[in-house]
């Protein structure tokens, strides 16, 4: 059947149905496109014609590539030209009562073998399939903005839905290039839900004054390997949009704390520091350009022998490019300087010097702590001047920056990282899609180097674990607690 889609009707003429539009057509579909504002239809298709020459001026199409996407899509005036569709994308304004009516109408124009789906990135699949007739026919399209680049589409399940249009959704997505994952009808579907603690545990520092927008924004993205920082996301989001999502996934969810959203980012909506668009939210944007800059720790300090552990642990893999003769290997642990240099597992330097004597040197998670530009630290009480240039020396030496935060449990990307674990686990918990499509999805859908779950195998579970049971026991906040899929893996 995904072979036989031939002819797409796409309904909404904005950001995401011209994008589906030009996927559609540059996978040899004709598409025929309505929105009922039939003139921003037109200039919406001018539009794409314009981005496609300018694809075409950089080498990135041909002229032909170009002129067959324009021309094969042709925005109609009328929903009832969509009679001959063999798949309809809806991608109107989000709003349950307009799609409801939207499907309504459209179950009585198209034949019974024409498969419809929805572009909402928000409303229940399910309560938008209870306006039809047959329920079981409809199923969640969810693109990503832009949909020609973005590879991820989660295909949602509404409870009716029949699960050979899943299957039939699947092929075709493969078809056109992207990566299909599967999730069942629930508030934020996978990529929405997953990613909710990337901003919330960002917010919550940033409120319990931990550290500044662009130290946390550094430690996240030059240390733990995203893309963007929370704040700067945030801020090219529109803190509003971020917000609302917040709110509605919160609500949608009963209230559970782990979705609790932030009072700081409700309060800034009211200022209208939206971010960007408003030319100033978390940062000032002077011409639309970010100014700010982190304050880095730099030591000229020489270095002498350190220890290094024999076997290759996430962390130590850092110090690898150093000659033999430079180093010294043994026990299980980095030492500099007399300093124990230990991943944060949740607990503060302090409580880990006070436990064990030893002077410590916590160290933020990354995924690739090889290719991060980046380090944060935190240090406990004992160690002293001598010690911590001795080991910002050494970080410098090996082409890292070095960050220092303030001494709280689980860091900066730690704690980020455990919650966003937390997340991914639970959704597969809960049976929203499976544990390789929650990897696929952020990688995928909002470009995280590594998927959680596998990352954390590779960090090891009873870490997370540890990160998310010392947190839970600080902050007395069942917003950290453990989802049942980690304790499953210990
Ligand atoms: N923008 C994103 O990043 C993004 C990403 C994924 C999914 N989505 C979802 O895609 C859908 C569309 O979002 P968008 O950003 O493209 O919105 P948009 O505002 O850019 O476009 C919506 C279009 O729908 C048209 N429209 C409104 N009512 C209509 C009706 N009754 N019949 C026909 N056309 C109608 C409007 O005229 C407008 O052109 C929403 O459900 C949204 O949640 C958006």
């Amino acid at each position: 059947m995904a072979d036989e889609i031939k002819i797409v009707g796409v309904i909404g003429a904005g950001t995401m149905g011209m994008g589906i539009c030009e996927v559609a057509a540059a996978n040899d579909c004709r598409v025929l496109v309505y929105d009922i504002d039939e003139s921003f239809a037109r200039k919406s298709h001018d539009a794409l014609s314009s981005r496609l020459k300018k694809r075409v001026i950089n080498g990135k199409i041909t002229q032909e590539q170009a002129d067959n996407i324009v021309q094969a899509v042709k925005v109609v005036k009328s929903l009832d030209d969509f009679l001959v569709c063999d798949l309809v994308v809806e991608a109107v304004i989000e709003n349950l009562e307009i799609k409801k009516q939207i499907f309504q109408q459209l179950e009585s124009i198209v034949s019974e073998n024409t498969l419809l789906s929805t572009n909402t990135s928000s409303i229940s699949v399910t309560a938008i399939a209870a306006a039809l007739q047959a329920p079981s026919r409809l199923f969640g399209l969810h693109f990503f903005n832009p949909a020609p680049v973005m590879k991820l589409v989660e295909i949602i399940k509404g409870l009716k839905t029949d699960d050979v249009h899943v299957q039939q959704a699947k092929k075709l997505c493969k078809r056109w290039g992207k990566i299909p994952v599967v999730a069942n009808s629930t508030p934020g579907f996978i990529v929405n839900r997953v990613a909710r603690p990337y901003y919330g545990e960002a917010l919550k520092m940033y409120q319990e004054q931990m550290a500044s927008a662009i130290h946390i924004d550094t430690v996240m993205s030059k240390g733990a390997g995203f893309r963007m920082g929370p704040f700067e996301l945030m801020d090219l989001i529109g803190i509003d949009v971020n917000f609302a999502v917040s709110q509605t996934v919160f609500r949608e969810m009963y209230n559970d704390p782990r979705y609790k959203p932030s009072l700081l980012q409700g309060e800034m909506v009211h200022a209208n520091l939206l971010g960007r668009k408003t030319g100033i939210g978390f940062y000032p944007y002077d011409g639309g350009v970010k100014t700010t800059k982190a304050d880095y720790l730099h030591s000229d300090a020489k270095f002498d022998q350190f220890i290094v552990p024999d076997d290759m642990t996430l962390l130590s893999r850092m110090f690898s490019e150093f000659e033999y003769d430079q180093r010294k290997w043994q026990g299980d642990k980095i030492i500099i300087s007399g300093c124990q240099l230990l991943l944060s597992n949740g607990l503060t330097a302090k409580q880990i010097e006070q436990s064990d004597g030893m002077p410590t040197c916590l160290v933020d998670l990354s995924f690739d702590f090889m290719k991060a530009e980046c380090v944060n630290l935190v240090f406990s009480p004992k160690v002293d001047v001598f010690m911590k240039n001795r080991i910002v020396a050494l970080i410098n030496h090996i082409g890292k920056d070095v960050l220092e935060s303030q001494d709280q449990p689980g860091m900066i990307a730690t704690r980020t990282l455990a919650m966003l674990i937390n997340e991914a686990a639970d959704a597969v918990f809960n049976g929203v899609c499976d544990a390789d499509d929650v990897d696929l999805a952020m990688k995928y859908g909002v470009n995280y180097p590594k998927g959680l779950l596998s990352f954390a195998t590779e960090l090891g579970w009873q870490h997370v674990a540890n990160i998310l049971e010392n947190l839970q026991c600080w902050f007395g906040d069942d917003r950290y607690r453990l989802s049942p899929y980690i304790r499953n893996q210990l």
